[in-house]
C-alpha cells in the first residue's frame, strides 16, 4: 500500500518555509538546485505561514504558494500541504480573545507562541475551516499536492476558559447522565466531594481542586475527545474539496496526546522524532527506545506504513545538550525508521531561518547558504542510499509479539497516588523499555496492540503494569490465553477498572485465574535497593518493584532470596487452556528480562528467523509480495561481525563483507522467499 500512488519511492525532504524568505528569491531558487543535489523529493510547505496566507481577516494572498508548488513540481518534488493552525496569526488574536488558551488562575494567552489556540473556540474552528477550504479549493487537485499535513503537533495542554469548562461539563454529562451516576463512580463520598449538579464541576488544577483522581482521568479523557473533534473539522474542511489526497497530522513521541483516538481519524500516521544519540555510554538505550517508539507510531495502522515526519539531520537546539550526529548516523538513523516501517525520511528543517528560537536548529542548509558542508553531504548520500531501497515502499512489517498498551492506563498511573511517586508514571516507561529492549535483543520485532483490537494475530502479548484494565479486558485476555495465546503480565496489574474504582472482592478474578497467582501486596524499593531472585539456578537483582503474590496452581520459576519475603515467587508460569500466562512479579535489571523472555520465546517457538546478531546490532523485517527486506543496524561504534546463514540474498544498501558490518553501518538485503 503506498501512502500516494503518485510517489512509489521512500519519501525523503523537509519541513520548508519558504514563507520567510519571500524577500529573498535568490534563495528560493537556489533552494530548488540544492533539494534535487540531496536527493529530496518532497517538501512539506506552509506549516505556519497562516500570517502570510491570510494577512489581514478575510483577505489571503496565495500567490508565492502557487509559485513554490509549481516550482517544486516541476523539479520533481511533490508538496505534502500543511493547513496553518499551528500559529495563529496577531489579528486573529487581538480580534478574537476566545481563540487564545487561558491558564488556570484565569490569565488568557498573549499572542506570540505557536500551539496555543483554544480547542473549544467555535471562532477558532470557523477561521480553521475557511482557511483550509480556501487551500483545498485551490491546490488539492494539484498535481504536485501528495498530502495534507494537517496542524502541527497538536498538544492537550490545559486551557481554563468558559466554553472549555462548559464543553466539560456537558462531556460528563452525556457520559454519566445522571450527577448521582457520576458521584457514585467517581466514589465522591470520599472527602465530601459529592457534587449536587455538573455546573459545580470545574477542571482540575493546582488552585485546590486538584485532588480528585477521576476529575483528572475524566479531564484528559475530555481534552482528547475536544482536540479529536477538532482534527475531525480540520479533515473534513479539507476532504469536501477533494476526498482523494490522504491526511495525517505529525503526532510526537508517545505521551502526550491519546494517539489511538486521533489514529483513528487519519490515513496515515506520522511522527517527530528527536533521538538523544550519543547522549549514553553507548547507542543502545537511545537505539531501543527509538525502535519502541517507531513500532509505537507503525502500530495505530497496522496495515499500511507510517511516516518519519520530522527529524534533525544534525543537532537539535532544544535538547539539553546539542550532540551532532556523528559521521554515518543520519543514515543509520533515517534506516531505522524505514527499518521499522516508515516509508519517508523528512528533517526538520530545510534551511536554518535566520532569526527566532530555532534559527540554531540543525537543517540541511545552514547560515552558510551552501551544499559544502558535512552536513550536506550525509544528507546527500543518505538521500542515495533512500533511491537504492525504493523497492521496500509498500512493505510491511508483521510482527507476532505485542505490548499491550493504552493511554489511560498510563494517565490512571500517573495520577494515582501509589508505588513509586518520585517518578510521574511510577517508572512505567522504563519497565515497558525494558520489556521492550529483551525483545530487540532478541532481533524479535513488536508492535503495540490495543484495547479493543483483536489479540489473536499475536503469538505472544505483554502486558507491563496494566494497571487498569477496562471493561471486559480480563475476559478478552482469558479468551486470549484459552485459545493458545502467550500473555506476559507484571506487577502492578489489574488493580483499577476504567473509572479509577479499585476492584473489588474477587472482580479480578479472571486475572488470577489466567496467571494461577494472587498478588497480594506491592512492596516498593528506594533507589539503591536491592532484592535478588534465583531463577534458572541462577541469581538476578531485581529493583524498584517486588511483588509480594501467592501462586495458586501456576509454577514458580523465581524466588525472592532476601528480606521477609525471601521464598514467595517472584516470576510464575501457568498453562491456561491451550496458552500460557506468565507474570513476572519484580522489576528486573535488563539481564534478567533477557534471561525470562529468553525461555518464554522459546517456548512460544517465536521462529527466529534471523541470525544472532552481536550486541546493540538490531535485525527487523519488511514484507512485500514475495520478497523479505532485512535490516541490520549496527548501533556500535565499531566494526561487527555476524554470523550469516542467509544465502540467497542481494544487498540495496550498504556493505556487508564476509559478514562485517562497518561501524554505525546499516545493511540492507532483500531475499527472494521460495515461490
Ligand atoms: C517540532 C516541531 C517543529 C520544530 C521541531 C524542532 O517537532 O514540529 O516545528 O519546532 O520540533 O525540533
Ligand atoms: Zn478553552
Amino acid at each position: 500500500m503506498y501512502i500516494n500512488e503518485k510517489l512509489k519511492n521512500i519519501w525523503y525532504g523537509c519541513d520548508y518555509n519558504p514563507d520567510q524568505w519571500l524577500e529573498y528569491p535568490e534563495v528560493l531558487e537556489k533552494d530548488i538546485k540544492l533539494m534535487k543535489e540531496a536527493g529530496c523529493n518532497v517538501m512539506s510547505v506552509g506549516i505556519f505561514a497562516w500570517a502570510r496566507l491570510e494577512p489581514k481577516e478575510g483577505c489571503f494572498s496565495f500567490e508565492w504558494l502557487d509559485e513554490i508548488i509549481d516550482r517544486l513540481y516541476a523539479n520533481g518534488i511533490y508538496t505534502i500541504l500543511a493547513t496553518p493552525s499551528g500559529a495563529m496569526p496577531s489579528w486573529l488574536a487581538e480580534k478574537y480573545p476566545e481563540v487564545r488558551r487561558v491558564a488556570e488562575d484565569g490569565v488568557r494567552h498573549r499572542f506570540g507562541n505557536r500551539h496555543n489556540n483554544c480547542c473549544s473556540s467555535l471562532v477558532y474552528r470557523e477561521k480553521v475551516n475557511i482557511i483550509n477550504t480556501k487551500l483545498a479549493e485551490r491546490y488539492s487537485k494539484h498535481p504536485g499536492i501528495l498530502m495534507w499535513h494537517i496542524s502541527n503537533e497538536y498538544n492537550i495542554e490545559d486551557c481554563h476558559c468558559e466554553n472549555c469548562r462548559e464543553n466539560f461539563r456537558k462531556w460528563l454529562k452525556a457520559r454519566y447522565g445522571t450527577i448521582d451516576n457520576l458521584n457514585r463512580k467517581w466514589w465522591n463520598g470520599f472527602w465530601s466531594h459529592t457534587y449536587c449538579d455538573f455546573s459545580q464541576i470545574d477542571p482540575p488544577g493546582d488552585h485546590g481542586e486538584g485532588s480528585s483522581n477521576p476529575l483528572k482521568l475524566e479531564w484528559f479523557r475530555f481534552k482528547n475527545d475536544n482536540l479529536l473533534s477538532f482534527l475531525n473539522g480540520e479533515i473534513e474542511a479539507v476532504r469536501r474539496v477533494n476526498p482523494d489526497i490522504p491526511v495525517t497530522t505529525n503526532f510526537q513521541g508517545f505521551w502526550k496526546v491519546d494517539y489511538i483516538k486521533l489514529a483513528k481519524s487519519l490515513d496515515y500516521i506520522s511522527w517527530d522524532n528527536y533521538p538523544m544519540w550519543h547522549s549514553d555510554e553507548n547507542e543502545r538505550s537511545v537505539a531501543v527506545s527509538t525502535a519502541m517508539f517507531h513500532s509505537l507510531e507503525n502500530s495505530f495502522k497496522k496495515d499500511r506504513p507510517f511516516m518519519l515526519m520530522e527529524s534533525s539531520p544534525s543537532a537539535t537546539n532544544w535538547q539539553k545538550i546539542s550532540r551532532l550526529r556523528r559521521p554515518g548516523v543520519n543514515l543509520l538513523a533515517s534506516m531505522q525508521a524505514v527499518a521499522h516501517g516508515s516509508d519517508t525520511v523528512q528533517y526538520f528543517q530545510w534551511r536554518k531561518s535566520r532569526g527566532q528560537s530555532e534559527q540554531f536548529h540543525g537543517a540541511v542548509i545552514g547560515h552558510d547558504n551552501t551544499s559544502d558542508t558535512r552536513v550536506f553531504r550525509e544528507v546527500a548520500s543518505t538521500g542515495n542510499e533512500m533511491k537504492n531501497i525504493s523497492e521496500v515502499t509498500g512493505s510491511l512489517t508483521k510482527n507476532e509479539a505485542a505490548v499491550l498498551f493504552d493511554y489511560d492506563n498510563l494517565k490512571a498511573l500517573e495520577i494515582a497516588q501509589v508505588y513509586r511517586n518520585e517518578s510521574k508514571d511510577k517508572n512505567f516507561v522504563e519497565v515497558l523499555t525494558k520489556h521492550f529492549g529483551a525483545l530487540w535483543d532478541y532481533n524479535v520485532g513488536c508492535d503495540f496492540v490495543f484495547v479493543d483490537e483483536d489479540f489473536s494475530d499475536y503469538k505472544i502479548i505483554i502486558a507491563p503494569m496494566l494497571f487498569m484494565m477496562k471493561d471486559g479486558l480480563m475476559e478478552k485476555l482469558e479468551s486470549y490465553v484459552k485459545n493458545g495465546g502467550v500473555l506476559v503480565s507484571t506487577f502492578a496489574s489489574g488493580v483499577i477498572d476504567e473509572f479509577a474504582l479499585s476492584f473489588f472482592d474477587d472482580e479480578c478474578y479472571p486475572l488470577r485465574d489466567i496467571l494461577g497467582i494472587k498478588a497480594e501486596e506491592t512492596d516498593c524499593l528506594y533507589d539503591g535497593q536491592y532484592n535478588t531472585v534465583e531463577m534458572f539456578s541462577e541469581e538476578y537483582r531485581v529493583e524498584r518493584y517486588c511483588e509480594l503474590a501467592y501462586a495458586s496452581g501456576a509454577e514458580v520459576i523465581g524466588r525472592y532470596k532476601d528480606d521477609f519475603y525471601a521464598g514467595m515467587p517472584a516470576v510464575t508460569r501457568n498453562n491456561y487452556g491451550k496458552g500460557t500466562a506468565y507474570y513476572i512479579g519484580a522489576d528486573f535489571m535488563q539481564d534478567g528480562y533477557k534471561r525470562i523472555y529468553g525461555e518464554i520465546l522459546k517456548d512460544v517457538i517465536l521462529p527466529l528467523k534471523m541470525p544472532k546478531s552481536p550486541e546493540n546490532v538490531s535485525i527487523t523485517t519488511r514484507y512485500k509480495d514475495n520478497n523479505v527486506y532485512v535490516f541490520i543496524m549496527n548501533f556500535n561504534n565499531n566494526e561487527v561481525e555476524l554470523e550469516m546463514q542467509l544465502d540467497d540474498y542481494e544487498v540495496l544498501s550498504g556493505r556487508l563483507e564476509c559478514g562485517r558490518i562497518e561501524a554505525y553501518g546499516c545493511v540492507v538485503l532483500k531475499i527472494r522467499k521460495a515461490e
